[in-house]
């Protein structure tokens, strides 16, 4: 799977257990991202609507959550193998990606090009178009020459950027079949009647995931838009901004999801690098019923951990702090089971760190402190 900031693949497996302890069967996962928590949902029963403003988190969306057991695979095979062998084209990927900056290396961004302008021709329902969109995405994130976000490139090939691009077919995910939305978090939050429960995972901090990702945006939306800057990004940057990048807007933004929102039962996800405090998030959850908390130790994104270098490649400065904490709040109409669901959070969390990591810190309903904390359990 593509590599993504914020991206809660350790902890979907949590979120799961924490949402099936609730005895949800539906859920929105509002900021969907790579869909890792969607597809968990999904894996453990629930029907999900998959939701993020980005065209790339659409595909993943139709790929992972939307494809149903009536996909014909033999067909997507077939046209991988078809998409895999075209002549390479030398197009806006190699130009804008390639030339101008260096996040491909030429020989793959012409085979992107061909893969994309080829799946643009083909005749495809939407979720084989975002089945084949996912492939390529994540074999072009097999291949590039960056930390993890499109905000820069690497001075030096990465090792990997060497590898030829190879689609591969995107695992098919268990479970029941769900929707895919592409719409803001805010505005589709009171349409969720008859959903059980909503996942916020909003972005954290001032960095716009359109301009951390914008070649996914492109790859996907292949509108060969004007860009700027060394970077290459596309000039709709400057203007598509989420109300999640600036500190006072983004707390409103939370407080009016978090009011309006049409699912009885909440999970909210944050990182204290964050703009909130914990307490104020809980204090907006209250408003609304019980609630409960886990704290989860997280390793900081890997540019954080390889430090700060001068132009000259030369290592400046320290990196303030290694690992942050991953905030997880549970809340609903239904005090026990708020506490159920956190128990089943905690576990999960610690089976899936194995014996050496360390515990998450538990808060229970109406934030006493009490013992979720995991040698308790
Ligand atoms: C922290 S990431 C979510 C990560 C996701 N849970 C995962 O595991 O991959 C936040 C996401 O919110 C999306 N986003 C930003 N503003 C939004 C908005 N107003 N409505 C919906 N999605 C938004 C971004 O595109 C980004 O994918």
């Amino acid at each position: 799977m593509i590599k993504y900031l914020g991206s809660k693949r350790a902890l979907a497996g949590a979120i799961a257990a924490g949402a099936a302890e609730l005895g949800a069967r539906s859920a929105a996962d509002l900021f969907a991202g790579t869909t890792r928590v969607g597809q968990a949902l999904r894996s453990a029963g629930l029907e999900v609507l998959s939701n993020d403003t980005a065209a790339y988190s659409e595909a993943f969306g139709q790929a992972y959550v939307a494809a149903g057991a009536d996909v014909d695979r033999a067909r997507i095979r077939r046209l991988l193998r078809h998409l895999q062998a075209l002549p390479p084209v030398d197009g806006y990927v190699t130009e804008t990606f390639c030339r101008r900056s260096r996040y491909f290396m030429p020989e793959n961004g012409m085979r992107i090009d061909a893969v994309r302008d080829e799946i643009g021709r083909l005749d495809l329902d939407p979720v084989e178009r975002g089945i084949l969109l996912t492939s390529l995405l994540e074999a072009a994130d097999r291949v590039d020459s960056t930390v993890g976000v499109q905000m820069a490139y690497l001075k030096r090939w990465a090792p990997r950027a060497r590898n030829a691009l190879e689609l591969r077919e995107p695992a098919m995910v268990a479970g029941p079949p769900g929707r895919v939305a592409r719409a803001d978090a805010n505005a589709l939050a009171p349409e969720l009647d008859g959903i059980d429960l909503a996942y916020v995972d909003p972005p954290y901090n001032q960095h716009s995931y359109l301009g951390n990702y914008h070649v996914w945006e492109t790859l996907v939306r292949w509108d060969a838009p004007q860009h700027y800057g060394v970077a290459c990004k596309r000039v709709d940057c400057r203007t598509r901004k989420s109300a999640y990048n600036r500190r006072a807007p983004a707390l409103a933004a939370l407080a009016g999801l978090i009011e309006h929102v049409a699912t009885p039962w909440l999970v909210v996800s944050f990182s204290d690098e964050g703009f909130h405090r914990p307490g104020e998030v809980e204090a907006l959850l209250r408003r609304r019923g019980h609630v409960g908390a886990v704290g989860v130790p997280r390793p900081r994104y890997v540019g954080a951990r390889i430090g700060i270098h001068d132009p000259a490649g030369r290592r400046v400065g320290t990196v303030s702090h290694l690992e942050n904490t991953e905030h997880l709040f549970v809340c609903g109409p239904d005090r026990r089971r708020v506490e159920r669901a956190l128990v089943s959070i905690s576990r999960a969390l610690v089976r899936h760190d194995g014996a050496g990591g360390n515990p998450p810190a538990g808060r229970a309903p109406e934030g006493r402190h009490a013992a979720v904390h995991a040698s308790h359990l």
